[in-house]
């Protein structure tokens, strides 16, 4: 691919050497003004003053123009979604409001398990053209990589059709897919046998085709008690990190247990934590394991928010995710969900924006993404306006102009 000089923007955020943990101010951004971004093959190969740029390409690269007042963001990461699901739960969000809890719903016949029913009967093909349109939705809104689950299929057959779904998705969608296996969502309504036993013929019979088809690197669980226990997981991760998995965790969000786990088995992410206490705070701020707010589950539910400031405070590397499914968060607005998490918790624009960029990149264990520097996938969104500032008060309500992907013009 030959050589394109972008710009110029009024700004762009780089975040070039921004902590990866702990709490920041704006100042720390890291702000060029009226900046170029230079791209070939993909990547980033310079950034900087945008007449500077110019000069030194010497007419070797292409220019792209850009109209006046535009801000430069690197692509946003949604490092938790449920993407590939079929039907909704649109009584069960009517039930809730009108007071039943969400567990009480599960246990009365909505919840996961209904969601299984309508993903069960739809084909896979079928599931990877739902796929195929939230990521579109998902790319209007500046997001160049989401991670998707499965977890609505669980028995070996359903969760294989699932991660074969979303894989074949990304076939037709530019943005990347990131699959996980869920099949540890819950323990299926119509299983003959304990927990232990279905958790161990996941690991034995669905694992070994995960990788043989490279279906996906990372095995998440929900740890919950309407899910699994604490003990009845350590097993079900022993062999996913003897498989060489990466581990990441539903913790903590009615009951706490889930982040100790996480911890322990080193997973690249636990996420929710909106029952967390400093106890395990403390846990995620001294180790690797991102913790991931999903504000939109809390939107949803109705409950707390994930004690975000907190866990910044301790020295945690904060993510934000949109955690999109049908029951807990039907939204879908990761700015939206983002700004009105910052807001209840007192985020800084630098924790917001680092959190749905190169933090939530280090949930998914990708270190090539979420910055805008030399060497980085040249993933960025670009918004009609002249101040960053603007993005987060208008409460994701300011759209993206255009999106790039790996240095390609793919939304606009
Ligand atoms: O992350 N908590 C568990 N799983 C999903 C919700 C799934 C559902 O309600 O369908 C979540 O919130
Ligand atoms: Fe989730």
């Amino acid at each position: 691919m030959d050589k394109i000089l972008i710009g110029p923007f009024s700004q762009l955020l780089s975040f070039d050497h921004t902590p990866l943990k702990g709490a920041l101010t704006d100042d720390q951004i890291e702000i060029a003004k009226y900046a170029g971004i230079v791209v070939e093959d993909g990547k980033i190969v310079a950034i900087g003053n945008y007449n500077d740029l110019k000069k030194s390409e010497h007419n070797e690269a292409e220019l792209l123009l850009m109209a006046d007042d535009t801000v430069c963001v690197p692509g946003y990461i949604d490092c938790h979604t449920h993407l590939a699901f079929a039907g909704n739960r649109a009584n069960d969000f009517a039930l809730r409001n009108a007071g039943a809890s969400y567990l009480e719903i599960a246990e009365s016949g909505g919840g996961i398990w209904s969601t299984v029913q309508h993903t069960r009967a739809a084909s896979e093909s079928d599931l990877t053209a739902h796929i195929i349109q939230y990521a579109k939705e998902l790319l209007a809104q500046g997001i160049t990589t989401i991670e998707v689950k499965s977890g609505y299929g669980l028995s070996i057959k359903e969760e294989l059709k699932i991660l074969r779904a979303i894989n074949k998705a990304q076939q037709s969608v530019s943005v990347d897919l990131i699959p996980t296996c869920l099949a540890a969502h819950m323990k299926p309504k119509d299983y003959n046998g304990s927990s232990e036993d279905y958790l161990n013929e996941i690991a034995h019979e669905l694992f070994p085709v995960l990788k043989s088809e490279q279906l996906t690197n990372r095995i998440d669980a929900f740890i919950e008690k309407s899910a699994f226990t604490a003990d009845q997981i350590e097993q079900y991760f022993s062999k996913a990190k003897e498989m060489d998995f990466d581990i990441t965790v539903h913790a903590d969000q009615f009951s706490t247990s889930g982040s100790e786990v996480a911890v322990r088995f080193e997973a690249v992410s636990a996420d929710h934590l909106e029952a967390s206490t400093d106890l395990e705070i403390e846990l995620l701020a001294n180790s690797h394991t991102v913790a991931v707010a999903l504000p939109g589950a809390s939107i949803g539910i109705g409950c707390a928010f994930t004690p975000a400031r907190k866990l910044l405070d301790q020295g945690a590397c904060l993510a934000i995710a949109t955690d999109w499914n049908p029951g807990s968060a039907p939204m879908g607005q990761l700015m939206t969900q983002a700004t009105i998490l910052a807001t209840a918790e007192k985020l800084s624009n630098a924790e917001l924006f680092a959190a749905i960029t190169y933090r939530a990149a280090q949930a998914l264990n990708l270190s090539d993404r979420g910055r805008l520097r030399k060497g980085e996938l040249a993933d960025f969104a670009v918004y009609k306006t002249d101040n960053y500032q603007n993005i987060t008060y208008r409460q994701g309500t300011l759209k993206p102009i255009q999106v790039w992907k790996k240095g390609t013009l793919i939304y606009t």
